[in-house]
Formats: C-alpha cells, structure tokens, sequence
C-alpha cells in the first residue's frame, strides 16, 4: 500500500471522520464518555467529527492525512490493504502554539461560535448528543486543562496534537510517525516543544518515546483510567 501523507481538505473529511471513528472505536477515553453503547448514535458522532475538523481547518490548524495512493485497479499482492485510492488511513490534528499572554484572535473567536452554533444545530438534528456523557465529558475538560496549567510552562506555548489516529490495518507501518513527524520537524526548525496526551498508556506511551516524546505526568481520571501528558523538547540538529 503507498501511502502520501497530505494537509486535510474539505474533501477528504469524510474519510477522515471514519479513520478517526474507527481508530478510537477502542480508546479508553471514548468508551468512558460514551459510557452506554446502546445510545451511541455514530451518525450523530460522525457529523461532530466533521464540523471539528471543519473548525480546523478554518482555524488554520495543521491537520495532515495519510491517504492510500494506489490505483484501486492496481495489482495488489494476497496479502496486501485492499482500500481504494483516496481513503485516509490516518490522521494528524495539531493545534499551533499559543503564548498564554497573548489574547485569542478575533478569527478563533468567530470560529468557536460557528462550532457551538452547528452543534447545536446538529442536537436539533440528531434529537440530542447521541450518547456523549455530557457530564462526564465536562470532568474530563477539567482534568485536561489542570494538566494544561501544571505542564505548560513554555512561555510561547506548545504544538499540541489534538488527535493522532491511524487505521487498524496500516498500524506499525509507520504511517503515524509520518503524520507526527508534518509538525515534529516544523517544531524542530522553529526550536518550539510538542505536548500531547493519551488515555491509552500501552503500547501509546511507548510509540511516542520512540517518537521523541518524554512522559511528564500521569493524571488519575475520576471513575477510571488515566490521562498520559507527554512532552518533547525541540531536536537541535548537529
Ligand atoms: C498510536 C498510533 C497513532 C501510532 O501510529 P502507527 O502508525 O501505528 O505507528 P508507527 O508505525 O509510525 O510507529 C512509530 C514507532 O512506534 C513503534 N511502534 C509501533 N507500534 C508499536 C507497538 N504496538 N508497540 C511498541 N512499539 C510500537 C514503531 O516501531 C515505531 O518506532 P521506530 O520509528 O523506532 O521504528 C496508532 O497506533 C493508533 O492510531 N492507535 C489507535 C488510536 C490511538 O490510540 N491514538 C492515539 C491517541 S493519543
């Protein structure tokens, strides 16, 4: 399978919202918040995706896809992804670093109302949230941003990936280094540090050391699990 890893696009975010859905079907985060599966509703879900990831884009976040580039009438060996040219088997969301000290851009400020709006259109649409755990949801927020406030102490702010998620059948290809490494080596250049974090410890933890991610705090979460904050300091190059 080639695979080219590529800014998001309008166009690519329906596929994009199914790699996410699908990469997180197991998160430990996501089965806590949507705690009942019978009222799950993944078109509901599906439609919060896309209006997130409209949000970034329009935000200017760098959000990457890694997209399958083969001919879908190519030859393909037996034991070879057979996914049509065009599906996105990974995705890379970052944030850009923000000084705390600096105020939020009218543009950012406009844009968090446009999502509050559309979700608000979609609770009419989909006759509520579809599952989420509204109060649950708001525990975690909180437990983020006491993370957030401990860890960030870089006065210019952090690269934050938002969300990382690659495909079941293109993990351990290193399709999610190359997503990671869109914004890692922008960081690098720019000598900026990274923050991300992970409510899977294992085998997450481990994937983003060898990324260059150190652990700095491991947060107990209210009922279960735990949240894994992980920075990385700039590479110099020699
Ligand atoms: C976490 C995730 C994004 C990593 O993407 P990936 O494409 O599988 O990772 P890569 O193949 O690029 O591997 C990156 C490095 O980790 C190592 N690695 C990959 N999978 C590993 C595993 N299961 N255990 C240990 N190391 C592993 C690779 O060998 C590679 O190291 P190297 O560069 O030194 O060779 C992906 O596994 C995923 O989507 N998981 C499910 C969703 C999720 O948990 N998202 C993250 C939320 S924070």
């Amino acid at each position: 399978m080639s695979i080219e890893i590529v800014p998001l696009t309008q166009a690519d975010i329906p596929s994009a919202v199914d790699c996410v859905q699908k990469a997180f079907a197991d998160d430990p985060y996501f089965r806590w918040v949507f705690d009942d599966p019978s009222k799950f509703n993944i078109q509901r879900n599906a439609a919060s995706l896309a209006d997130h990831l409209r949000y970034g884009i329009s935000c200017g976040c760098p959000i990457s896809v890694a997209k399958v580039t083969r001919a879908a009438n190519e030859t393909k060996s037996d034991n070879e992804i057979r996914l049509p040219a065009g599906t996105v088997v990974g995705v890379a969301w970052w944030y850009s670093p923000q000084a705390p000290s600096l105020p939020q851009t009218w543009s950012v400020w406009a844009q968090d109302w446009l999502l509050s709006f559309r979700q608000l259109m979609n609770n009419i649409r989909f006759f509520g949230r579809g599952g989420l755990n509204v109060h649950r949801y708001w525990i975690w927020k909180e437990v983020q941003k006491t993370a957030h406030d401990a860890i960030w102490q870089d006065p210019r702010g952090y690269y934050f990936c938002n969300v990382v998620g690659v495909s079941s059948q293109a993990r351990g290809m290193g399709v999610g280094k190359k997503l990671m490494q869109t914004v890692m080596e922008k960081a690098d250049r720019e000598n900026m540090p990274c923050y991300l974090e992970s409510s899977k410890g294992y085998p997450n933890v481990g994937i983003y050391e060898r990324m260059g991610f150190e652990l700095v705090k491991e947060i107990e979460c209210v009922d279960e699990g735990d949240l894994y904050c992980m920075t990385r300091n700039p590479k110099t190059k020699e």
